[in-house]
């Protein structure tokens, strides 16, 4: 089964066909989501927050989330592969952010970059699609930006409409394959999605884009303490992973574990 390309997520907005991102840092998490039918993985620079500690995304650095791409990337078949460029590596201007894609290409074999911002960001883009590498962009609200926004809010409420529309209209013009909005009132983020020809992927921009995303920790419930309001907790993987350490080490404590099972013999009377 071959990759999935940016043509297949073309039709499938032409068809009205949503399709579901997650974001993966791992070779497991790849195999595991590649094979639930996830089509499109992100290497997010949400590594900074939910793989290195991290308290925003500001500080994670490309040396930092190249061997989480690599590591998708060796780990699929099929999925495309998106990666995001951190915060510091494409702001200076087209070159600097083509300089980035072409390393993050080269290093990890990834099959797009993400970068965020919208008009801001429209030389960026455009450099980088010219030079035949597909960018997602992201608009709403951009984590990277957090600070100049005044923390995690909704964007594009009331008279700010109108530029975040401009701003949907500029990545599209560069050459963006697709569009993350990220939380965008439901109705603007249908408008958006009318009116672009590329696919927008929601996340907090309700039911209206043409796919959806969600970073797997909160997805998986792997991250604890209280969640976005665009996010589903479809698992307990905290609960589930804490009750099986817990197990183990009483297991351990109270002699249970290992036993003869788990014990190699001398080699004569037990050939295993
Ligand atoms: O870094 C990330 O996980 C993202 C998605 C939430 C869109 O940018
Ligand atoms: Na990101």
């Amino acid at each position: 089964q071959r990759r999935v390309r940016i043509g297949d997520l073309q039709r499938a907005k032409q068809d009205g066909r949503p399709w579901a991102m997650l974001t993966s840092y791992d070779q497991y998490t790849a195999a595991i989501f590649e094979s639930a039918g996830i089509d499109v993985l992100l290497v997010g620079d949400s590594a900074a927050n939910n793989v290195y500690g991290y308290e925003t995304t500001i500080g994670v650095t490309v040396e930092e989330l190249v061997p989480l791409a690599r590591a998708v990337v060796r780990a699929t078949r099929r999925a495309f592969v998106v990666a995001d460029l951190p915060f510091g590596s494409y702001e200076s201007g087209p070159e600097q952010a083509l300089a980035t894609a072409v390393r993050f290409l080269k290093k990890t074999g990834c099959h797009a970059v993400k970068v965020e911002g919208g008009v801001r960001t429209a030389p960026q883009i455009e450099a980088i699609t010219a030079a035949g590498i597909p960018v997602m962009a992201h608009i709403g609200f951009t984590p990277q930006s957090e600070h100049a926004l005044g923390g995690y809010r909704v964007q594009g409420r009331g008279v700010a409409a109108e530029a975040l529309l401009a701003d949907a209209h500029a990545v599209a013009t560069a050459g963006a394959f697709a569009v993350v909005l990220e939380m965008v009132p439901g109705e603007l983020a249908g408008r958006v999605t009318k009116e672009l020809s590329i696919p927008t992927v929601g996340i907090g921009a309700g039911p209206e884009c043409d796919a959806q995303v969600l970073v797997w920790q909160d997805l998986a419930g792997l991250r604890t303490g209280p969640l976005p309001r665009f996010v589903k907790q479809y698992a307990d993987l905290a609960g589930e992973l804490r009750r099986a350490a817990e197990t183990y080490a009483g297991d351990v404590r109270e002699g249970r574990f290992p036993t003869a099972e788990h014990t190699f013999g001398n080699g004569r009377t037990n050939p295993s």
